[in-house]
């Protein structure tokens, strides 16, 4: 890689085993990854892949929401009169409660929680923020705190080819679903789930016989590639986003070795 790029500082989100978290660390100090993990924040405080960032010598947080439980809608922007639960209500795509009042309820708690984080993150000045397996949505006030001019500042790794199978369990439903492929996703992060910008997929064949296991180690392995690929395009400039008027975005890769990489990707799905 051109080594007069500007090397990202990234900060990793996570809830668990965290082996995408590991390749990212891999793969940076290996000089294979135009990036370096400043700090991993963790929700769960037994999530292992805290002793990977330990391991690495990387600042590592747990921000546990539950002691957040008793974060209210009417304290929650007490000493920050920029925003309002109502606002950010209104744009939220990840609370499906019907009830206004605990719908507000779960915003507070979610927001008194993504506050902690960003007061770690601060910290360590990250140009993007990664999730990798972290198992929480973020709210509308957690994007547009990170997010600066419009730019997008959120990455996720999802285990699907979205639109297809947002949420938890995209491995297990690809493959309940009978699907004869599957797919990985990096997208920024925006206001619903797993439904912002895509910046790359990777596919991979499931073959008669495989049993959910088997296809997640295939995935996990094109996830690790996609993931690590996106962070090197944006540190070399290689992505352009492009927004219409009713906030939709769009973003292109304008690597001229695109086809290549694209390739790659394919033979490791079939490689054994
Ligand atoms: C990955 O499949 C990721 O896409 C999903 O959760 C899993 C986490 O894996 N969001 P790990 O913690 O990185 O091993």
């Amino acid at each position: 890689m051109d080594g007069q790029l500007k090397k990202l500082r990234l900060a990793v989100l996570i809830s668990g085993g965290g082996t995408n978290l590991q390749s990212l660390i891999d793969r940076s100090l290996a000089g294979e990854l135009h990036a370096d993990i400043v700090a991993v924040v963790s929700d769960r405080p037994d999530a292992y892949g805290l002793k990977r960032a330990e391991q690495a010598g990387i600042p590592r947080h747990v921000v546990d929401y539950r002691q957040h439980r008793d974060a209210s809608p009417e304290t929650i922007f007490k000493e920050d009169p920029g925003w309002d639960l109502e606002t950010l209500d209104a744009s939220q795509r990840i609370l499906k409660e019907p009830e206004r009042r605990k719908r507000l309820l779960s915003l507070s708690r979610l927001v008194a929680a993504e506050k902690q984080i960003l007061h770690i993150l601060r910290e360590y000045h990250p140009d993007y923020v990664c999730l990798a397996g972290y198992m929480r949505l973020v709210s509308p006030y957690f994007i547009h705190s990170l997010n600066r001019e419009g730019s997008h500042r959120i990455l996720n790794i999802h285990p699907a080819l979205l639109p297809a199978f947002p949420g938890r369990h995209g491995y297990e439903d690809t493959f309940a679903y009978g699907c004869r492929w599957g797919g990985v996703t990096v997208h920024f992060v925006d206001e619903g789930e797993d439904s912002g910008p895509i910046l790359a997929q990777g596919v991979y064949p499931i073959w008669p016989g495989d049993d959910l296991e088997k296809i997640r180690r295939r995935g996990l392995r094109i996830e690790y590639e996609v993931y690590a690929q996106c962070i090197n395009w944006l540190a070399a400039g290689f992505i352009q986003m492009v927004c219409e008027e009713n906030g939709r975005c769009l973003a292109f890769i304008r690597d001229p070795e695109y086809a290549k990489i694209l390739k790659s990707w394919v033979k490791l799905a079939f490689s054994p």
